[in-house]
């Protein structure tokens, strides 16, 4: 298959496109580097042994995505660009609604006229908001804390309003839990520029020594130890879920959660990183963050029935690959 992955020089992206490459399909790359670097396609090339045919444009500039489509008529898309941090979004809410949105609108337009249909897209356990039951199931109902959440609901629904006019169109939405690790060969991760918002890669740069200590938002939530619970899902199990959603015989617009299935609080990661990496994470206890809930895990039934999706990689994997692609970075 001629897959056209947006967003594929990505910490998910990039994941996936050597997994598509290793099967044998065929890669076109669209990022603008936004939130990536250049070098990500020759450890894609080191990895594989393969290219990816790239283009560094923009996907809100609609002549540039045509030209895409026009020269390269892909079988099929995968969607994964997009801006991503919640606290930026509450900053600039009109620059993540006019990114994502008009990115999609302009990607979607294009996949109309050049009459390709498949599309897999890059949703966000975010979209459940603070959840009324556990695990949460796919027909929970959706609330959004923030602009950026807002971005894949409003996604969401153009997702199906498309496909309500035009039931040709195969749409698969998936809603990522909490993505971690990295490649096995430590040749790509996740490493985000500034001071990280995320627990993993703060995990990482304190056990590196390159922040003092970790802020543990609250241990007093009503969790098996008081602190957040959240269902941490390896990247390539992550990526491997997009290759069975390309496949899958099922046809139509289909909606999947991508998680494990099980929670593991802030404590347990922290006390696993430690072991399985045999470091010291110097952390201390502060208040709860604003926004944050307590508990989050996915039920994974719906991927694993109609996907085959299982998840291969265990919490030690999570934490011995994100240490190792820090380490090797
Ligand atoms: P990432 O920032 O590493 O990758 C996104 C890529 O999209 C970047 O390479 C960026 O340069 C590119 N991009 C952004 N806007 C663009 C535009 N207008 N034109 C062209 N390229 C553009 O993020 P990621 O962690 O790989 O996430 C991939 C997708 O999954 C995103 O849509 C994100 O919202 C979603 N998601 C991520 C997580 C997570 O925790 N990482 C969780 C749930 C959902
Ligand atoms: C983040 C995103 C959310 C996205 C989800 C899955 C934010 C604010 N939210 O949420 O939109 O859907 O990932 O990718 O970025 N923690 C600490 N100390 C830290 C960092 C985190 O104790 O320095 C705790 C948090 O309180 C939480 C857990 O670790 O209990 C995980 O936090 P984080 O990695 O930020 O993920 P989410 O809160 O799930």
């Amino acid at each position: 298959m001629k897959v056209l992955v947006t967003g594929g020089l990505g910490y998910i992206g990039s994941h996936t496109v050597v997994e598509l490459l290793e099967n044998g399909d065929e890669v076109i790359i669209i990022d603008n580097l936004v939130n990536s670097k250049l070098e990500v396609l020759e450890k894609i090339k080191k990895i594989t042994g393969k290219n990816a045919t790239f283009y560094q444009y923009d996907l809100c500039d609609y002549s540039k995505v045509s030209e895409v489509f026009e020269k390269e008529r892909p079988d099929a898309v995968i969607h994964f660009a997009g801006l991503k941090a919640v606290g930026e979004s509450v900053s600039k809410p009109l620059t993540y609604y006019e990114n994502n949105l008009l990115s999609t609108i302009n990607l979607l337009k294009c996949m109309a006229k050049y009459n390709v249909k498949k599309i897999v897209f890059s949703s966000s356990a975010t979209v459940y908001g603070k959840p009324k039951t556990l695990p949460i199931r796919e027909d929970a109902s959706l609330h959004t804390t923030n602009p950026y959440g807002t971005t894949k609901l409003m996604i969401e629904n153009i997702l199906t309003d498309l496909y309500n006019s035009d039931s040709s169109f195969d749409i698969t939405i998936l809603r990522y839990f909490n993505p971690i690790g990295s490649h096995k060969s430590g040749l790509l991760g996740e490493n985000p520029n500034g001071i990280p918002n995320n627990l993993m890669p703060y995990v990482v740069r304190v056990a590196r020594g390159e922040l003092p200590v970790l802020n543990i938002f609250g241990d007093d939530y009503p969790t098996i130890d008081g602190t957040g619970v959240r269902d941490y899902i390896h990247v390539l199990d992550l990526a491997h879920g997009h290759i069975l959603a390309l496949n899958n015989k099922i046809h139509g617009l289909k909606i999947y959660n991508l998680g494990t299935g099980k929670g593991t609080s802030v404590l347990e990661l922290v006390k696993m990183f430690e072991k399985v990496n045999n470091v010291k994470v110097n952390y201390q206890i502060v208040k709860r963050r604003d926004g944050d809930i307590a508990e989050c895990y996915a039920s994974s039934d719906k991927a694993k029935n109609e996907l085959g999706f299982t998840c291969k990689y265990t919490l030690e994997d999570m934490c011995l690959d994100s240490y190792n692609y820090h380490d090797a970075n």
